[in-house]
């Protein structure tokens, strides 16, 4: 498979039509915005949005491995005064080529500077859509763990009845909570919104998102070793939290001038790459996808 780790120029769809099917552990992606970057790199109207996106996403289908996830980074914009409704429909229309619609993650906003508008108040958050091919996907919800919190001691002093009993979900899911499991314990499951500050350095594309967004959902649906796609790469933000975590990538740029910035921010990472690829070779995996290590140092 020659196109692990690289950066490659040209129109994902086409590219992604000479990929393999199910060679991929997960696709990250924030693609181009509807309309709204016209100037930047020739925005989509809205309303056609849906048709342009469709045959990708049949690609990131047919690309993705069963146990893979897509995360797709996006957001509504606001068309004559009311949210365009293309998010909402490309979520039917992905269902209908298949996809489940797992989760939905928040990305809250936590530097976004003050506005004022008439009739609403300043966007602070964004989605990220959770896509799967089947209900057993990959995930290791371990490794982002936060620490348990101040909540916790005011909390876990004053159990109720129910707290120690399981509450079952009321959406008969079969998840419950026990809140009394939780008492001596430094480490909790995070909840699905994310509180990240945007990305203010100046990285020379307009629309590059921090690096600890992709970094947490790679942490959260692969294992060293694993693929991750972006296909809509831009800066190479994905590309670069793989490399960082031990993971190989494949990044996919329309525009030669981002493929060569990508090429650049990765370049200057191949600094620290051998500390990485020492990373990679200490665990091998087990036929069940375990990571177990090697002891090699
Ligand atoms: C929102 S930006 C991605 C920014 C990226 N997340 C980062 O951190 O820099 C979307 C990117 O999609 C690229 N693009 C647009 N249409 C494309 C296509 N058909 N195939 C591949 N890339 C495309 C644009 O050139 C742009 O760089």
């Amino acid at each position: 498979m020659n196109f692990i780790d690289k950066i490659i120029l040209g129109d994902c769809e086409k590219i992604l039509s000479g990929f393999p099917d199910n060679c991929i552990d997960l696709i990250f992606t924030s693609p181009p915005y509807a309309d709204q970057r016209a100037k930047t790199y020739g925005g989509i109207k809205p309303d056609d949005y849906v048709e342009w996106f469709l045959p990708k996403t049949a690609q990131f289908f047919r690309v993705l491995k069963p146990t893979g996830t897509f995360i797709l980074n996006i957001k509504e914009r606001v068309v004559d005064g009311e949210r365009h409704t293309y998010v909402i429909d490309l979520i039917s229309k992905a269902r209908e080529q298949g996809w489940l619609w797992t989760e939905e993650f928040i990305w809250h906003k936590k530097n976004s500077y003050p506005g004022k508008w008439p009739n609403r108040f300043r966007d602070n958050w964004e989605r990220l859509i959770q896509f799967n091919k089947d209900k057993n996907f990959a995930m290791y919800q371990e490794t982002v763990m936060v620490p348990v919190g101040s909540w916790a001691k005011e909390r876990l002093a004053k159990l109720s009845d129910t707290d120690k009993t399981r509450d079952e979900s009321r959406a008969g899911s079969g998840f419950g909570k026990n809140v009394s499991n939780w008492v001596g314990r430094d480490k909790v499951y995070p909840t699905n919104v994310l509180h990240m500050a945007t990305e203010t350095g100046n990285k020379n594309h307009s629309a590059v998102f921090p690096l600890d967004l992709p970094k947490w959902f790679i942490k959260l649906f692969t294992k060293p070793g694993d693929i991750v796609l972006d296909p809509f790469v831009g800066s190479g933000t994905t590309a670069l939290a793989a490399i960082e975590l031990g993971r190989s990538f494949v990044g996919i740029d329309i525009n030669s001038e981002y493929v060569t910035l990508s090429r650049e921010r990765i370049g200057e990472s191949q600094l620290r790459l051998p500390a990485i690829a020492e990373k990679k070779a200490n665990y091998i995996v087990a036929k069940n996808g375990k990571r177990r290590k090697t002891g090699k140092k």
